[in-house]
Order: structure tokens, then sequence, then C-alpha cells
């Protein structure tokens, strides 16, 4: 593929990636995509696998999420995303390649990641939940599922049970190496908010909270 028609190309389906996000999650909407993208991108290059792969794989890992019509939105997005590059004109080379990155990216379904690239796209998207970043996410998506801050089935049992345990199954030394200091961002802010609702009981401002 010719560069000026490659980028013509990746604007279709960055176009038609756009209008599959939706609005209304925006844990999972399609600045999580672009992130996704250059998190891959920036692996990519420390470990050497091929960029085009993952950025495709990016921007369309979940697109299948609203309105999923397989078993899971890692194979709802897989499939959308083998009809879009098809009709896009990508070789069918490429186009399973980003379908095996996709379906992997989450382990739900059941498919671990075993190509390079599929491995990368695993470990960008888990790096998307860790530092600010991160939290403002966890907190979007406690929003959309109703989850107090702290208890049970709420933001920090998200966080201890789910982001926490990234650390330990994430595919690649370049992602861990950036995943530890975010992580301990995470940390210190819920050190913060425990010790900020201590001090309120301790003030007797509450028995509880
Ligand atoms: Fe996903
Ligand atoms: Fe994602």
């Amino acid at each position: 593929m010719e560069n000026n028609e490659a980028q013509d190309h990746l604007q279709q389906v960055i176009l038609i990636a756009q209008g599959f996000y939706a609005r209304k999650d925006r844990a999972h909407d399609f600045e999580h995509a672009l992130r996704v993208r250059e998190w891959g991108k920036l692996l990519a290059k420390e470990e050497g696998a091929d960029a085009t792969i993952i950025e495709l794989a990016a921007l369309l890992h979940d697109i299948g999420r609203s309105g999923a019509v397989e078993k899971t939105h890692a194979e709802s997005s897989a499939g959308l995303a083998v009809n879009i590059l098809d009709k896009t004109g990508y070789s069918e080379d490429i186009v399973l390649r980003v379908r095996d990155a996709i379906v992997a990216h989450s382990l739900e379904a059941g498919h671990e990641p075993n190509t390079p690239e599929a491995k990368i796209l695993y470990d960008a998207d888990k790096l998307d939940f860790v530092g600010a970043i991160g939290l403002g996410r966890l907190f979007t998506l406690g929003g959309v599922q109703g989850w107090p801050l702290v208890g049970e089935n709420s933001c920090e049992t998200f966080y201890l049970d789910k982001i926490r345990g990234y650390q330990k199954h994430l595919y690649t030394k370049a992602a861990l190496i950036y995943f530890e200091p975010l992580l301990l961002f995470m940390e210190e802010f819920w050190r913060g908010l425990h010790a900020e609702r201590l001090k309120l009981v301790l003030s007797g401002q509450a028995n509880s909270i």
C-alpha cells in the first residue's frame, strides 16, 4: 500500500470507528481508543512489533461494546472490525491479524493474546486504566454502574480486584515499566482517600462514611 493510500484508508477507519463508540459510556469512548492507540504505538516501537496492526486494532478494539451481538464485547468488536477493514480495502493478512489482536484484548472470551501485536494491544488497553487517567475512567465507570466510592461492589473493589491485578498479567516488559509508577499514583490516591475518611470519623462528624 502506498503511503498516501495507507493514510487515506486509516482516515476512513478512524471516521467509521468514531461512529461506533457510544457516548453514554465515557470509560470506553473514542478518546479511550485514541489513548490505547498511542500507548500501542509506543509499545510497538519499544518491543519491535507491527505498528499498523496495533494502530488499527486499538482504534477498533471496543467498537462492539454498544449493542454486543456475540458472547463478549471483544468478539463483537472483532467481527465488526473484519467487516470494516474488508470494506476499506485492507489485505486479508492485515484483517486477520487485527481480528486476532482484538479478540484477545479481554480475557473474558477465553482467548489468550499470543502474537506480539495482540500482547501489545492487551497491555496498551490496561495502561489506560492506571494513573490519573485511570482514576478518571474508574469513576466514570462507577457513575454508569452506580458504584459507591468504597465498600462492597464499589469503585475501590473494582480497583483492587481488577486494575491492581493487571500488574501481574501484562505481557510485555515495556508495558510493565510504564504501569508501575502509574499504579503507585493510584495507591497513593486510595491512601489519601482513607486518611480523609478516618479524619472525618475521628473528628466526630460522622460515625461511619
Ligand atoms: Fe475492551
Ligand atoms: Fe478498551
